[in-house]
């Protein structure tokens, strides 16, 4: 089925100036990206983002790495978007991460690991409403 789902281009690949190189990846699998901005997360933000998150170790790190400069978020769109741009992240963990995956190609370590991607289309309605208006979304 078309779907959707949120991505996230993290900081340690937005200060590399890879944002091309990963909306290439994505569009070379054929994801479509039907809304992008960058912005600058708030902790407060970043935070609730990653909420259910809150009490594994990591949180507090995650969380500071995420603000440490601007994101990009966006829209993908596309035949099974969701298990689609999962498998074109690669593994969480790039040591586990496939040859061609975004996370392979370019993630530095399992914090710094350049994409988020939702896990479910549940998550994706409700991680793309965090981010975007239903009008900012042009198909
Ligand atoms: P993401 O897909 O955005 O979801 C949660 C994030 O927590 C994950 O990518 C990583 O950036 C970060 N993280 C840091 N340490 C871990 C860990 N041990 N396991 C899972 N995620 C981690």
């Amino acid at each position: 089925a078309l779907e959707r789902t949120l991505s996230i281009i993290k900081p340690d690949a937005t200060k590399r100036n890879l944002t091309g190189k990963i909306n290439a990846v994505f569009e070379g699998a054929g994801l479509r990206i039907v809304a992008q901005k960058r912005i600058q997360l708030t902790e407060k933000q970043a935070g609730a983002f990653y909420e259910v998150h809150k009490e594994r170790p990591f949180y507090g790190s995650l969380v500071s790495s995420m603000i440490a400069e601007p994101v990009v978020v966006q829209v993908l769109q596309g035949e099974n978007a969701v298990a689609k741009n999962r498998e074109v992240m690669g593994a969480t963990n790039p040591a586990d991460a496939a040859e061609g995956t975004v996370r392979k190609l370019f993630a530095e370590s399992i914090e710094a690991n350049s994409v988020h991607g939702s896990d479910s289309l549940e998550n994706a309605k409700n991680e793309i409403s965090f981010f975007f208006a239903e009008t900012e979304i042009l198909p």
